[in-house]
């Protein structure tokens, strides 16, 4: 049974972790998703005692939320490079391969983890997975939904149209294109899926983070206290 109650504490705990690793002045990414949330949280505090930072937030909730803990904001064109990106995962293999996308921002989500010099990945162990087997997320621009669907499926995915809850129709992201779940089974190679899937006419991003690996730090947190996991603890 999953305990809410413990799932919260282990986000806020990483979370923390993450904002207490920002130094000031440092220009960050900030990502989308609850886990995340807590990170701004702290930020918040550390805002009050005198820290400055920049943040590039990576979706409009990722904004918002932003601007409601008084986290100053910028964009990629003013600091097309950044010191660290704070962001939330679905899957984490032992690897430090991630899926993203579960809230369908994981195409700035990338945008902003590949300007950022360092990745703070920030999750509760429920994330953490021996291999990774969720349904990828694909942004996908709407004109090309169906050759796009079409090439999925003789890949071997099950790919679906993303739903919108509490509005009819499909989900449509913050770049106004659709969102696309396909399921593989267990993902043997995700470099490669990465790649493949990127090589789709009218596919614009997918969740699967492979490529940033070497400047990864993932911070999975507990009821009480964090992990910090570095590149060097990868599993050969
Ligand atoms: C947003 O599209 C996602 O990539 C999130 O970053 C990811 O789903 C993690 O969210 P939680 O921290 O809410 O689990």
């Amino acid at each position: 049974m999953i305990d809410e109650r413990a799932t919260t504490a282990a986000k806020r705990a990483a979370g923390y972790k993450a904002a207490d690793l920002v130094k000031n002045r440092m220009v960050i990414g900030l990502g989308t998703g609850s886990t995340v949330f807590f990170a701004m949280e702290r930020l918040q505090e550390r805002i009050r005692a005198g820290l400055t930072i920049k943040g590039v937030p990576t979706s409009f909730q990722a904004e918002f939320r932003a601007r409601n803990y008084g986290i100053p904001l910028t964009t990629l064109d003013e600091y097309p490079v950044l010191d660290c990106a704070i962001d939330g995962a679905d899957q984490v293999d032992p690897h430090f391969r991630l899926i993203k996308g579960r809230g369908a921002a994981h195409t700035r989500e990338k945008c902003v983890a590949a300007a950022a010099r360092q990745f703070l990945v920030v999750v509760d162990t429920s994330k953490m997975t021996p291999r990774l087997n969720a349904p990828v997320p694909i942004e996908v621009l709407p004109f090309a939904v169906t050759p796009v669907m079409a090439e999925l499926t003789s890949m071997g995915g099950m790919p679906m149209v993303r739903e919108g809850a509490k509005k009819d129709g499909p989900v449509i992201s913050d770049n106004g294109n659709y969102i696309i779940d396909c399921g593989f089974g267990i993902i043997d190679n995700p470099e490669e899926l990465e790649s493949s899937l990127a090589q789709i006419t009218g596919v614009i991003e997918s969740g699967l983070f492979t490529r940033f690996t070497d400047k990864t730090l993932v911070i999975v947190g507990e009821k009480k206290k964090c992990k910090v996991l570095k590149s060097r603890d990868i599993v050969a």
